[in-house]
């Protein structure tokens, strides 16, 4: 078998004589994750010629199954491999994408009013929204799955709000919104992370240096300005500490052991203009001992401001002079991005950005060494812009080049063993089209990354699809890493609203989302047939209703003009996949009722006159006939 060379990936560091494992690419159909996969030994190699001889790896047509034939195809009635989460950048949303088919399955309100899911709309999610900042848009940048003992548990999503300082939490139950926190004394929080390796703590890196608190004072004086590292508590969501820094903070990662807690920065000078900012030829790596830090909210050794345990993580805070620092600050070329700790917990990356390097720092020499530049332990030379870094569980480490293009896959040993600045570990590189920001392997995050596929978050699309004017989607690559010898393979272009910052790509076998809601789980009370009425009380009327098809529990209600109004309404359907919805025209209302949903809506019936509410999930043959008038009389 010889592989030929995908016509769309930079070719020059391939060898297109290697024989190439033609195996890993059949695991997509296969719904097994690659490691287990593996594992199931004979049956790999059956299969696979099994497959070599009906030609059903032999996805270029070329009458040769090679590596080159990729098959990233999920065909019609079959199932993707995995989950992605993407964030939806500013336009505040989640989106679950289907790998490697690339299909955009659901998108998740978090941050923006959604109607569709009626997200906003009902009082519970209405609230929830208004009472995290009332704010009608946020911008969600990193999305991380939770995990329990360093993989996957399937419970949760928390994505932060980059532009209003909120962190959220998705239900993946039911694949909602079921949290937000809006964080004191921090403006802009970008990293969202989680203490691993059981998601015991949230991380929300503050991003924007603002004076604490920012009532006014200290308006004009950058000096007094700072950023704080936030720890949330995910079940109940609150904020339980945080610790102010010197410099800001932008992305961050955990460790893997319950201790440490990484976030780079770009602004260690604390400027206010963006040619200040990127000055200094050095910016930090800071290294939070969260153990540590814990310890001293336990001793009192804070501050409470606007109701939070504030510590001082400074370079000049006494609590950062002992043989326990709370935070390590550690020189690294100006202006890094992304950090991220290797699967095996040893090593945190942080990517240069504005320097061609990846810094490698090992962790455990936190504890052993004097001076905490002595972590550092290797700085491979990988291109130009390097923003973030994703593993394959077998020792490589991938990370985008902005400014190049390009993906550059290299050796994490290697540069470990190589000499500074060296170029010795970069085993290849692809373009990308164009400019990526983040990218995502397959269980990157986790301590056993499946080592199949990637997604390079390209920023720019330029030419890559039909023009739709001057605004462009983003460009979201799928690419095959799970062959060395042939090499990274780009196999997908998947246009993207924007604008994606981040993702987590999780093995289906990991999340069980239900089918249809159980009631025990929604805080109002299921309206049954019996149920079904009308509360009239000082100007409040209380209706209670059914929907099924194809009508609501009420043909007609008559409520009058000032009336406080509020409509509970159960979709009391078992069959999954049937939504009504309780529209109502004119009152900016579309409330969404999936099977055994239960959701309360509250307004004013200022408007006097007919007004059809229906529903607007197509149910039935009879879809159009479900509605009912609401009728509003006129005060007299
Ligand atoms: Cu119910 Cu359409």
């Amino acid at each position: 078998m010889t592989p030929t060379p995908p016509t769309d990936a930079t070719a020059d560091d391939r060898d297109s004589e290697t024989t190439a494992d033609t195996d890993d690419h059949l695991i997509p159909r296969l719904g097994l994750p690659r490691r287990d996969f593996i594992k199931a030994g004979a049956a790999v190699g059956a299969m696979g010629t099994l497959a070599g001889c009906t030609g059903l790896l032999d996805n270029n047509g070329d009458g040769v199954a090679s590596a080159s034939d990729v098959d990233a195809s999920v065909p019609p009635g079959e199932l993707d491999e995995y989950y992605a989460f993407l964030s939806g950048g500013h336009s505040g949303d989640v989106r679950v994408y289907g790998v490697p088919s690339m299909r955009q399955i659901m998108r998740i309100p978090v941050f923006n009013y959604e109607s569709a899911r009626g997200y906003g709309h009902d009082d519970e999610t209405r609230e929830m929204l208004e009472s995290a900042g009332d704010y009608t848009w946020g911008d969600a940048h990193h999305p991380r799955v939770s995990q329990t003992d360093n993989d996957y548990d399937g419970r949760w999503v928390f994505i932060n709000d980059k532009a209003n300082g909120r962190m959220a939490r998705i239900n993946l139950k039911y694949f909602e919104t079921d949290a937000i926190v809006d964080i004191p004394n921090t403006q802009g929080v970008h990293g969202a992370c989680a203490r691993l390796p059981d998601t015991d703590l949230i991380f929300g890196v503050g991003e924007y240096r603002v004076p604490i608190p920012n009532d006014g004072r200290n308006l004009d004086d950058p000096d007094a300005y700072e950023s704080v590292l936030t720890a949330i508590e995910p079940e109940s969501m609150n904020v339980v500490w945080q610790v102010r820094v010197d410099g800001n903070l932008d992305n961050g990662d955990g460790g893997k052991n319950g201790r440490w807690f990484f976030a780079t920065d770009y602004n260690s000078d604390g400027a206010v203009t963006e040619s200040e900012m990127a000055r200094p030829d050095t910016d930090y790596l800071k290294a939070f001992d969260t153990i540590a830090i814990e310890e001293a909210v336990e001793n009192g050794e804070y501050e409470e401001i606007n109701g939070v345990p504030v510590v001082d993580g400074t370079t000049e805070s006494p609590l950062n002079q002992g043989d326990r620092p709370l935070v390590h600050y550690v020189d690294v070329p100006k202006s890094p991005h992304g950090v991220s700790v290797t699967p095996d917990g040893t090593y945190a990356i942080v990517s240069g950005k504005l320097d061609p390097t990846c810094t490698v720092v090992e962790i455990d020499r936190f504890d052993e060494v004097d001076d905490p530049n002595d972590v550092i332990v290797g700085q491979p030379l990988v291109g130009g812009g390097p923003l973030h870094t994703a593993y394959d569980g077998r020792g490589h480490a991938y990370t985008t080049l902005f400014v190049d293009s390009q993906v550059v896959k290299w050796d994490i040993e290697a540069a470990v063993d190589a000499e500074r600045r060296s170029e010795d570990p970069i085993i290849e590189k692809i373009d990308v089209h164009y400019n990526p920001g983040h990218l995502i392997a397959a269980e990157s995050y986790t301590a056993d990354p499946q080592g199949d596929w990637l997604i390079s978050l390209n920023k720019l699309s330029k030419d890559r699809f039909l023009p739709v004017g001057p605004v462009h989607p983003e460009n979201d690559q799928l690419i095959y890493i799970g062959d060395d010898d042939a090499g990274m393979q780009l196999v997908k272009d998947t246009p993207a609203y924007p604008e994606p910052h981040d993702a987590s790509m999780v093995h289906r076998s990991k999340i069980d989302p239900e089918p249809v809601y159980d009631p025990e789980d929604l805080e109002t009370e299921y309206v049954d047939v019996d149920d079904t009425e009308v509360i009239r009380e000082d100007g409040r009327v209380h209706i209670k209703m059914t929907s099924q098809r194809n009508e609501f529990g009420f043909h007609d209600v008559t409520v009058q003009e000032g009336d406080e109004v509020t409509i509970t309404t159960t979709n009391i359907e078992t069959t999954s996949d049937l939504l009504h919805s309780l529209a109502i025209p004119q009152y900016d209302i579309n409330v969404k009722l999936a099977p055994q949903e239960t959701r309360e809506v509250t307004f004013t019936a200022d408007k006097p006159g007919v007004y059809w509410m229906y529903c607007a999930y197509f149910c039935s043959a009879l879809h159009l006939e479900m509605r009912s008038r609401l009728l509003v009389e006129p005060e007299e």
